[in-house]
C-alpha cells in the first residue's frame, strides 16, 4: 500500500502497453494478452480507488491501433464488449465512468454499452475512470477545435473568448483536469498520441513491466518517484 501521505497525482494516465509481448512470452496468442490486461485494468483501478486517487486515465485503443490485423481488432472490441458489462459494478462504487473518443467507429452494441456507463454514473462523484478507446491525442484536439467553431458559429462565443482554457474544456476529457503522472510499462517510451494536449506538464514514468503484471507494488513505485519530483510548471 501506497505510504501514507505521499503526495498523490490527481490523475494519473495509463498505456496499457505490452499485452502482445506477454502472451508470446507464453507462446499465446495475442489475445490472451489483452484479457489478461483487462485483468490488470480491474486490478488497478481498485487499488487506485482504495488509495484515493480522484482521476485515472487507460489508454485502451488508439486511432492507430485500427491499423492491426482484423483478427486481432475483432477480438479486442469482443473483449470490449465482455469488460464493459463488467464494469457495471464499478458503477455500483460511486465511480464515474467516462470514455474518450470518437464511439461513433464502435458498432451499435459497443456503443449503446458506452453511453449507457456513462449516463448511469454522470452524477458520481467518486473516482473518475476515463477510458480512451479510439482515442487520439490529435483527434482530440480537432474534436475541441470542432466544438470551438460550433460556438463560434452559434454566436454563443467571440473569438476574443477563445483560449486554452476553453480549448481544454472542449476537448474530449472536459472537466477533466490535466494529467499529472503518465505511466507507460513495457518498455516503450513515447506517448504514442495519448493525452497530448493534456500532459503538457506531466511527469512521466517508465517501467519495463508489461501491462498484463502491472500490479498495485509496481503502481506503488511509481507514485514513490513521482512523489520525489520537483514540479516547477516553468516557474523557480
Ligand atoms: C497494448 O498492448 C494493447 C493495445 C494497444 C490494444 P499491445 O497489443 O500493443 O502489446 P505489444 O506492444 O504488442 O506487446
Ligand atoms: C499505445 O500502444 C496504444 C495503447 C496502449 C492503447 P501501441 O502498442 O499501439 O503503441 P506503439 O505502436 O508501440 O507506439
Ligand atoms: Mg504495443
Amino acid at each position: 500500500m501506497a505510504e501514507k501521505n505521499i503526495i498523490l497525482p490527481v490523475h494519473i494516465g495509463f498505456i496499457m502497453d505490452g499485452n502482445g509481448r506477454w502472451a508470446k512470452k507464453r507462446g499465446m496468442p495475442r489475445t490472451f494478452g489483452h484479457r489478461e490486461g483487462a485483468k490488470a485494468f480491474r486490478r488497478i483501478t481498485e487499488y487506485c480507488n482504495d488509495i484515493g486517487v480522484k482521476y485515472i486515465t487507460f489508454y485502451a485503443f488508439s486511432t492507430e491501433n485500427w491499423s492491426r490485423p482484423k483478427e486481432e481488432v475483432d477480438a479486442i472490441m469482443k473483449l470490449f464488449k465482455e469488460y464493459l458489462l463488467e464494469a457495471n459494478d464499478l458503477t455500483e462504487k460511486n465511480i464515474r465512468l467516462v470514455f474518450l473518443g470518437d464511439k461513433s467507429r464502435f458498432d451499435t452494441e459497443l456503443r449503446n454499452r458506452m453511453t449507457d456507463l456513462e449516463d448511469k454514473s454522470r452524477d458520481h462523484d467518486g473516482m473518475t475512470v476515463a477510458l480512451a478507446m479510439n482515442y487520439g491525442g490529435r483527434d482530440d484536439i480537432v474534436y475541441a477545435v470542432k466544438n470551438v467553431v460550433h460556438l463560434l458559429k452559434e454566436n454563443k462565443i467571440s473569438e476574443d473568448e477563445i483560449n486554452e482554457d476553453l480549448i481544454t474544456r472542449n476537448l474530449y476529457t472536459g472537466d477533466i483536469p490535466d494529467a499529472d503522472l503518465i505511466i507507460r510499462p513495457s518498455g516503450e517510451k513515447r506517448l504514442s498520441n495519448f493525452l497530448i494536449w493534456q500532459s503538457s506538464y506531466a511527469e512521466f514514468y517508465f517501467t519495463d513491466v508489461l501491462w498484463p503484471d502491472f500490479g498495485p507494488s509496481d503502481l506503488d513505485r511509481a507514485l514513490e518517484d513521482y512523489a520525489s519530483r520537483g514540479r516547477r510548471f516553468g516557474g523557480v
